[in-house]
């Protein structure tokens, strides 16, 4: 796809990868319509993809009401249609699973898997009609890994992975495409919610990469649309060992995390 003067949606973009990615596409040419619940934070950031000569609207979206998401996507079809739409929007609550509070689990399932949902069907609903578009779910390498105390999160992005391949196979030869983004560990703000004390290694010691290589990666999956998008290395060898190996993974990754917390 040609991303000059093309139209991106791109929810969770007041921080973090989204904020990458929205400055990312704009720097590409394309003009990026932006959403979250911080409205401050998300105008900062269509400010600054404004800089590139791009519109940039920003849009305050909680992502967990389907009615606002497809309120927000009403607006962006007024103004001529979507051409890529990133289900970004995620958080991340960690804790043994059988200990983590109800309302922390169905928050992150709102957020991480309904969320997902509702910005699929209401982007992929015109791009289907008009017979082009780019849908790109992000989860992470945790929709294909499994790791202690993070149950919750892994389920909920598993779920993501699960859905992106069936839509894929559903919209084959409608001309929308599926690209399904595993971003691994990537420096964000994502960390600063949570509680380290909950984790099985010191997340201040793992290598993130920056969000800006996320949002390269995306760009690029954009003009070359694939099924599935990784981000970087550490996350290739992890996405890798578990689709190759499963069970050897299982049994060694906490191990190896072990090892990690008590040096
Ligand atoms: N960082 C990593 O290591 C990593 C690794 C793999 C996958 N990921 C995934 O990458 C995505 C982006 O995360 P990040 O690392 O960039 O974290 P981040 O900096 O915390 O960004 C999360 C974004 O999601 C938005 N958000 C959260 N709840 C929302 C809601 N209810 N409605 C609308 N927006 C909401 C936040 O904006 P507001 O608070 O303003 O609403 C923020 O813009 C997530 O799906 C995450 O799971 C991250």
């Amino acid at each position: 796809m040609e991303l000059t003067g093309a139209r991106v949606a791109i929810t969770g973009a007041s921080s973090g990868i989204g904020e990458s990615t929205a400055l990312a596409f704009a720097r590409a040419g394309a003009h990026v319509h932006l959403a979250a619940r911080r409205t401050d934070r998300l105008e900062a950031v269509a400010e600054q993809c404004r800089a590139h000569g791009v519109e940039a609207t920003a849009h305050t979206v909680d992502v967990r009401d389907g009615d606002a998401v497809t309120s927000w996507a009403a607006e962006v079809e007024g103004l001529g249609g979507c051409d890529v739409a990133i289900a970004n929007a995620g958080v991340m609550w960690l804790g043994p699973l059988l200990d983590m509070p109800t309302d922390e689990l169905r928050h992150q399932y709102d957020v991480n898997v309904h969320g997902v949902l509702h910005t699929l069907q209401a982007f992929g609903r015109p791009m289907r009609e008009r017979g082009r578009g780019v849908l790109m779910p992000v989860s992470s390498v945790l929709s294909v890994a499994n790791l202690p105390r993070y149950a919750a999160y892994c389920g909920s992005k598993h779920a993501v992975r699960a859905m992106a391949a069936s839509l894929r196979i559903e919209l084959a030869g409608t001309g929308v495409e599926v690209v399904h983004v595993l971003p691994g560990a990537t420096e964000s703000e994502i960390h600063a919610h949570m509680d380290v004390s909950r984790l099985p290694l010191s997340t201040r010691e793992a290598k993130r990469v920056p969000a800006s290589q996320v949002a390269a990666a995306m760009v690029r999956a954009a003009r070359r649309p694939k099924a599935e998008v990784l981000c970087d290395g550490q996350g290739r060898l992890l996405y890798w060992a578990t689709r190759l190996a499963p069970a050897l993974v299982d049994a060694v990754l906490p191990k190896a995390m072990a090892l990690r917390r008590r040096r």
